[in-house]
């Protein structure tokens, strides 16, 4: 017997309770300890990995981590163990070499891996065999998963491929440590113009990558830093790809095409010119003398004010090939986004349409890509939209590899300061059969290269972690990492099967605690696209700021494109062919003739593909206006019950992230309701049409903050006035201030809810006096996106079962602070027991 290294030991055992501190830390590699692992006595207690790289060794050592963790008893790591079974570690040669008699029970593509028991001399070893480093590394979190949610000894056997090649994050961060699009703190690669000292977060977040099968990461903003290829900046990078390189996440940075002119002395960044492609491949080659492992490009070019080929008449085939062939030597990837449109289109113009851009512009250059191309190509034709259809150029591509791009920073969808589990939305765009050549071909096989038989294809995803400990803020928003990382391993894993076993991981197996997670996982994507975007018409949120409260009128009267041309007799943007932009025009015809007619167009795209009047009636009963009003009142109803849903937990699961969720789906609730009511009061507004339940615009239980009687406060009117109740607030200009009330409700028990805004900066304080005694006091502490009253600030403070009678006197008063003036809106007195209104 060789060198037996004990990595592992007992202590370790002993010491593992700390390591489970629930702050989201770990994600979903807790390996808390399992309820019977009586089942597993039959498992190795040591780990072999037959060779030395970095990924071998990590797997070996993970595996040890895992098995000690869950299993509660020492598992050792070490060169080879005479006489006690094994777990072994490497590719399948190496395993082949060593059990001669083994082969993987079916072929392994690409990183993909085989687990297996081996007898050997009257022992049962197991194998983890990868058809590469990667592979073996992906079977062993595989083998780690299944055992951390109890799955029995039978089925950890298997053989897994991914299906697509590349499986990237994208993340957006600035040099400067901020995070375009970051809802979770500044980021874990750099800070003050170059790369952190301090890359432990980064090698965690690798780590976590590879769990789930993730094998590159581009790690600065699309919109790119000119710095980033600068000499001083490449070891920098190489720190970066260092941390990534155990655990087989490859680097990969996205450039800014005016390099060569912008910072390499040049007079053009012509992608013809000849000294421009000399300096991308001196520049290449300097990149992978220092990063023999570098993934590749990201490219975001003539988009939002990127500078581009179009600058020479070129087009991006030209500016994708340049860089291609400059990496293809060394084996690296060129990711060129199809996201390029103009953003000064003219509103009058009804043929105007931003979603044909990516069609429009790709679509003549098929072919013309070299074959270390991938056009990356977001899910829909306008930009992470709550609901979109599929993009038209996934079908529109049949000689150029295709990546797919997905959102999992929730930029659209609530910023993780709400619950949306994306993988249903993403399987939706997955699933959807594009009917090319009119036969089956689903975006997910046509972006794996199976449909139009293309050599590469890839998945990527923007993910934006940030230094919070939790990576997501949201401990919820972490199903989305997850799910995206199994879509891109195997797009046909179901919705429910990824939120369970998110969850279990997550959670640990307690059968209410996961049964509730997945419910509320799979349901919030349908609640969130209810209150804020229902039939198609897109997140209506404020475009032009923050992309968070509402805002429907921000989305059309500009240049931007994301239009819904609502006026007084009808909404929706038509994209037919007949009458339309022309639009649907771009799809395969059985999609087209489907999306084109108002027969057989589905309701939840109807506006993205159809002007109609407010009166129209939908398949599925009601007007369009109606439906509108409805599903606002069906949205905020349901984030209201994912507390009622959450709070069953209390008890089953740690305090620290049931507290930390609660508090969140609480805002959710009071900011659904800031939804529905925007919403609503905007289209009643728009169409004159009065909601046939009588919901929009009556609030009985309502006080309007500007009708109490004011000691300092004054009433201002708030814009968009829809965001606001009655459109107006109360604002302090002095050191504190106070609006009182009599109540004349009858006697009984009732929750009293304060709807105030509150800003990014200042944190004003709030006291709520019953009969001149302080009920309850509270900071407005929340760090919302704005620094105004607006659908992006506004919120609520709660307070349950309160003893009330006809001539309470009801008072509040507000203390400034730091600029924000303690706005607030109303005063909702709701009877216990009763809904929202
Ligand atoms: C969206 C997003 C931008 C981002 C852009 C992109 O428009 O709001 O922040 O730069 O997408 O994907 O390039």
């Amino acid at each position: 017997m060789r060198s037996l290294r004990l990595l592992l030991v007992a202590a370790l055992v002993a010491q593992s309770a700390a390591l489970w501190a629930e702050d989201g830390a770990a994600g979903w590699l807790r390996y808390a300890p399992v309820q019977n692992a009586k089942q597993y006595s039959s498992l190795p207690a040591a780990v072999v990995p037959l060779d030395h790289s970095p990924v071998i060794e990590s797997a070996a050592r993970e595996a040890a981590r895992g098995l000690t963790h869950m299993l509660g008893h020492p598992v050792m790591t070490g060169d080879a163990f005479s006489s006690m079974p094994e777990f072994v570690i490497g590719t399948v040669t190496e395993v082949e070499a060593r059990f001669p008699q083994w082969r993987p029970a079916a072929p392994l593509k690409a990183e993909g891996y085989a687990i297996a028991q081996v007898r050997d001399h009257g022992r049962t070893d197991w194998v983890i065999a990868g058809a590469d480093e990667r592979g073996a590394l992906y079977g062993t979190f595989h083998l780690l998963e299944e055992i951390a949610e109890e799955k029995s000894i039978a089925s950890l056997e298997t053989v897994s491929s991914p299906a697509e090649q590349i499986r990237w994050v994208n993340q957006w961060d600035n040099l400067d440590g901020s995070i375009e699009r970051g809802y979770a703190g500044r980021s874990i690669f750099f800070d003050n113009g170059g790369v952190r000292p301090d890359l432990t977060r980064a090698g965690e977040y690798a780590r976590l990558l590879a769990s789930v099968g993730i094998n590159g990461c581009a790690v600065n903003n699309v919109n790119a830093d000119l710095r980033m290829l600068t000499p001083q900046m490449i070891p920098q990078l190489a720190r970066i790809a260092d941390a990534f390189r155990p655990w087989g996440v490859r680097l990969a940075i996205s450039v800014d095409l005016s390099s060569p002119k912008a910072i390499g002395g040049l007079d053009t960044f012509d992608p013809l010119n000849p000294q421009v492609i000399a300096w991308w491949q001196k520049k290449v080659d300097a990149i992978y003398a220092q990063i023999p492992d570098f993934g590749g490009f990201v490219v975001k070019a003539d988009s939002e004010g990127q500078p581009g080929p179009s600058h020479y008449g070129r087009t991006p085939a030209d500016a994708a090939n340049l860089l291609a062939r400059a990496l293809k030597p060394h084996g690296g990837v060129l990711m060129y986004r199809a996201f390029v449109y103009n953003h000064h289109l003219d509103w009058h113009d009804l043929k105007a349409d931003r979603a044909r851009a990516a069609y429009d512009i790709f679509h003549p250059l098929d072919g013309k890509f070299d074959s270390n191309v991938l056009v990356q190509i977001k899910y829909g034709p306008i930009d992470f939209q709550v609901r979109e259809p599929a993009s038209p150029l996934f079908a529109g591509l049949r000689h150029t590899n295709e990546a797919i791009e997905l959102e999992i920073t929730q930029e659209y969808t609530g910023q993780q300061r709400q619950l949306v589990f994306l993988v249903p939305l993403w399987k939706t765009i997955l699933d959807f059969d594009m009917r090319a050549d009119g036969r089956y071909t689903p975006v997910k096989q046509i972006v794996e290269g199976r449909s139009f038989h293309r050599p590469l294809g890839g998945f990527a995803g923007v993910a934006n972690v940030g230094l919070d400990t939790n990576w997501l803020a949201h401990p919820l928003a972490m199903a989305n990492l997850y799910g995206f990382g199994r879509l891109a391993w195997n797009p046909d894993t179901t919705s429910s099967t990824i939120a369970e076993d998110w969850a279990r991981l997550t959670f640990g197996s307690d059968p209410l605690v996961v049964s509730t997670i997945d419910r509320m996982l799979l349901s919030s994507w349908p609640i969130y696209e209810q209150y804020t975007g229902p039939l198609g018409l897109q997140t209506l949120t404020n475009i032009l700021g923050p992309h968070y409260g509402p805002d429907p009128q921000s989305a059309d009267h500009n240049g931007w494109g994301q239009w819904i041309r609502a006026d007084h007799a009808g909404v929706g943007m038509d994209r037919t062919v007949s009458t339309g932009t022309g639009f649907i025009g771009q799809y395969p015809p059985q999609v087209a003739s489907m999306y084109e007619s108002l027969a057989t167009c589905p309701d939840n795209l109807l506006l993205f593909m159809h002007h109609v009047p407010y009166i129209y009636r939908l398949h599925a009963g009601p007007t369009v206006i109606q439906y509108i009003y409805n599903a606002h009142y069906t949205g905020a109803k349901g984030a209201a019950n994912l507390v009622t849903e959450w709070k069953t937990l209390k008890g089953h699961i740690d305090d620290q992230r049931y507290e930390h969720v609660l508090e969140l789906q609480e805002y959710q609730a009071g900011a659904a309701i800031v939804w529905r009511d925007a919403i609503n009061d905007w289209f009643h507004a728009m169409s004159g049409i009065p909601d046939d339940q009588g919901r929009v615009g009556h609030h009985p239980n309502r006080i309007e903050a500007e009708s109490m009687q004011l000691d300092g406060y004054v009433p201002v009117d708030v814009t968009p006035w829809e965001t606001a109740s009655g459109s107006k607030a109360i604002s302090c200009g002095q050191k504190v201030c106070s609006a009182t009330t009599v109540l004349k409700r009858s006697a009984g028990r009732y929750t009293i809810a304060v709807q105030y805004f509150d800003y990014l900066h200042g944190v004003s304080t709030y006291k709520l006096f019953l009969n001149n005694k302080v009920i309850a006091t509270w900071k407005a502490d929340n760090t919302l996106p704005g620094d105004s009253m607006s659908g992006d600030t506004s919120t609520r403070y709660t307070l349950c079962n309160v003893e009330l009678h006809p001539g309470d006197l009801l008072k509040i008063e507000g203390r400034p602070n730091g600029g924000e003036p303690a706005p607030i809106d109303y005063v909702e007195i709701i009877p216990d027991s009763s809904s929202s209104r």
